[in-house]
């Protein structure tokens, strides 16, 4: 037996408090034992997205909330400004070409993060610009983007469409205080769960946009689901067992208090890359780390996804791959989660044998010292 340990991001790790809660005996949907849980849980998305407005829950996965976004705010051959930093801005961009939009594609190199001027700019050259999509954090390269500036360029402007799949529950991203228009995130990330649920938050601005907004949609209506959802019901049959799991999962972190989930995150993140740096390993993203999931360039000459298949296949240990031009040059540490200060330990101690296995001359120890001197905060 190899015990597993899965630090990827997303999916991630199933407390047993959540696994217990989706286990139990499914009900119908169109009852006031489900209305019960589903408007609990959606009490708690408000305070999770930091909005008086209503979170509405989709039976899909994150791209899923992406793509309601997009089909119910715009119209055809809008245009439309994209942070295009990695995987998910592409997917932004695919999105909206699929629509029908015209998007104009910012370019920004993998690793970092957009500048806000950069913005500022493309919104001065287009005033036609009707919406503004960005990671919170691009889990592909790592890196975050600044969120809270951009939303004060477009208080009076643009729509701002925020994907916070790997942001939402990890650091702050409150949607009514810095002025977001639109917050989507996935259940497989901070929350806890299994794939399958895609939420999304809007602001009175985009609820307003949305009566002139002529893509087609019929899935993906929010008018209709929340009409529905605000009844604690849904349009239609919702993933019951995964809202159980819901429910069960925000009560966690509520429990643990959001700043501390926050923090939690931001000490994991650190930890990583203190070990990391001691490895005498690079950082993908040095400047604009996410506390979601950490980037680290390989030495020359280790082969990424042979290095990842020997720590899952070996060991036991799930780390993401590279993506595209990234690919077998990097791998990904998640600390996204339910993850704790151990995991941490497993990670770094399971990368020194690793990449000593594959010629890495490594102290043993040195990356373990220092994420335990991150982790010590925690001990009283
Ligand atoms: C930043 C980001 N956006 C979007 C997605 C897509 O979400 P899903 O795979 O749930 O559709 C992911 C998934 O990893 C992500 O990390």
């Amino acid at each position: 037996m190899i015990k597993q340990y899965l630090l990827a991001p997303g999916p991630t790790p199933i407390p047993d408090e959540v696994t217990r809660a989706m286990a139990a005996t499914i009900v119908h949907h169109r009852t006031p034992q489900y209305s019960r849980i589903f408007s609990e849980a959606r009490q708690g998305l408000k305070t999770l997205f930091g909005t008086q407005n209503d979170v509405l829950v989709l039976a899909s996965s994150g791209t899923g909330a992406m793509e309601a976004a997009v089909a119910n705010l715009f119209s055809p051959g809008e245009k439309v400004l994209v942070v295009n930093g990695g995987k998910f801005g592409e997917r932004w961009l695919n999105i909206s070409n699929a629509f029908g939009l015209q998007p104009i594609d910012l370019k920004v190199e993998w690793g970092k993060a957009v500048k806000v001027e950069a913005i500022e700019e493309q919104l001065k050259r287009h005033s036609d610009i009707q919406g503004i999509f960005v990671q919170a954090s691009e889990t592909s390269t790592t890196a975050v983007h600044p969120v809270r500036e951009i939303a004060r360029l477009t208080r009076n402007g643009p729509l701002l469409v925020v994907d916070g799949v790997t942001a939402v529950g990890v650091f702050p991203v409150p949607l009514d205080a810095w002025g977001i228009d639109v917050l989507v995130t996935g259940s497989q990330k901070a929350l806890m769960l299994p794939p399958g649920l895609g939420f999304i938050g809007l602001s009175d601005r985009a609820w307003q946009r949305m009566e002139k907004a002529k893509l087609p949609r019929f899935y993906f209506d929010l008018k209709l689901e929340r009409k529905s959802q605000q009844k604690a019901s849904s349009a239609f049959t919702p993933a019951v067992s995964l809202v159980f799991g819901l429910k069960a999962s925000l009560e966690m972190m509520q429990k643990e208090g959001l700043e501390n989930v926050y923090a939690r995150h931001e000490r994991l993140a650190r930890a990583t890359r203190a070990a990391a740096t001691a490895l005498g390993l690079k950082l993908l993203a040095p400047e604009s780390p996410s506390p979601a999931v950490t980037g680290i360039l390989l030495p020359d000459g280790v082969d990424g996804e042979k290095l990842l298949d020997y720590l899952r296949d070996q060991m036991g240990i799930t780390f993401a791959e590279g993506q595209d031009q990234l690919k077998g040059k990097i791998i990904r540490i998640a600390h996204v989660g339910y993850i704790g200060s151990f995991d941490i330990i497993v990670a770094v101690s399971a990368l020194e044998m690793a990449l000593s296995k594959f010629g890495v001359p490594v102290e043993f120890g040195q990356g373990v010292a220092a994420a335990q001197k991150v982790l010590m905060e925690t001990l009283r």
